[in-house]
């Protein structure tokens, strides 16, 4: 459900492919631009198509009560990369006149999840397939609520998630307004019940049934954050964010799923 398509120039969708490939490093062809269509940036977030029916984003932040954003965004990506979180969707940085709203602005391209749908928008059947068989879903779910808690990723509604049934795959996105300190496991759970049932999660417990996936992904990205603090902490100190330190940057990957479990719902 993308918005409106742009009306751009043969030379213009040109030198805008011209100009992602040079920041994501690889060649591509823009065939066409839409306005997003959703969220709360839209005035200033594009989708290009791409020749081979792939989507990059090119957002800028202009959403009020967000500072920085654009640069957030991006370092959130480095940060995810560095972790090898799942299915991290590559942000870069690109200056572009060709889209009118989008001149003299900041703007990153972002590789959208191949075949993603954001989890308010999952079609039925999709979702049906998702109850019957959270695992994967989970899995992948819990390792990017624990690096959501480490770097504060506010506003993670379930349009700020998206999903590929096709390569059972989830991404989280939309990450503006990350390094807020009081971001707690209530700004990162909604997206849980579009697969699962947090009340049902919670009840379980992280020992057993489904619990286990999202105890797992947990645990595993809490692990790899105390193995590779030194590079994140490096990662950070590139940044005007350097100083960022939540409180669950100090619990073990042992702890993690029975400090989240409880406050699920
Ligand atoms: N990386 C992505 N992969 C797939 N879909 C995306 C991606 N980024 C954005 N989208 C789609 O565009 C919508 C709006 O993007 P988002 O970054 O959340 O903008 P906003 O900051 O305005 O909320 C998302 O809800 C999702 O449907
Ligand atoms: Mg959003």
């Amino acid at each position: 459900m993308l918005g409106a398509q742009q009306n751009l120039s043969a030379q213009k969708l040109q030198s805008l492919g011209d100009k992602i490939s040079a920041v994501l490093n690889r060649s591509m062809q823009v065939a066409r631009v839409y306005q997003c269509g959703s969220g709360g940036n839209n005035p200033s977030h594009f989708v290009a198509e791409t020749t081979t029916g792939e989507y990059i984003g090119l957002k800028s932040s202009s959403r009020g009560g967000v500072a920085n954003g654009d640069e957030k965004e991006r370092l959130i990506a480095e940060l995810a990369s560095a972790l090898d979180a799942p299915n991290v969707c590559k942000v870069s940085a690109i200056t572009i006149d060709e889209i009118a709203a989008l001149n003299g602005r900041g703007v990153n391209a972002i590789e959208w999840l191949e075949g993603g749908t954001s989890l308010d928008r999952l079609p039925a059947a999709t979702a049906n397939a998702l109850k019957n068989d959270p695992s994967a879903f989970l899995r992948q779910y819990g390792e990017w609520m624990s690096f959501g808690l480490l770097f504060g990723t506010n506003d993670k509604h379930s349009g700020n998630w998206v999903w590929s049934a096709a390569t059972s795959s989830l991404s989280m996105i939309d990450n503006e307004d990350s390094f807020q300190s009081t971001c707690g496991v209530q700004h990162l759970y909604l997206g849980i019940d579009s697969a699962s049932s947090r009340v049902l999660l919670k009840q379980v417990g992280h020992g057993a049934g489904n619990g286990v996936e999202l105890a797992r992904g947990l645990a595993a990205m809490q692990q790899k954050y105390h193995d590779r603090s030194a590079q994140l902490q490096s990662i950070l100190g590139s940044s005007s964010v350097a100083t960022f330190a939540s409180s669950w940057m100090r619990v073990s990957a042992a702890d993690i799923a029975a400090t989240v479990f409880p406050q699920l719902a």
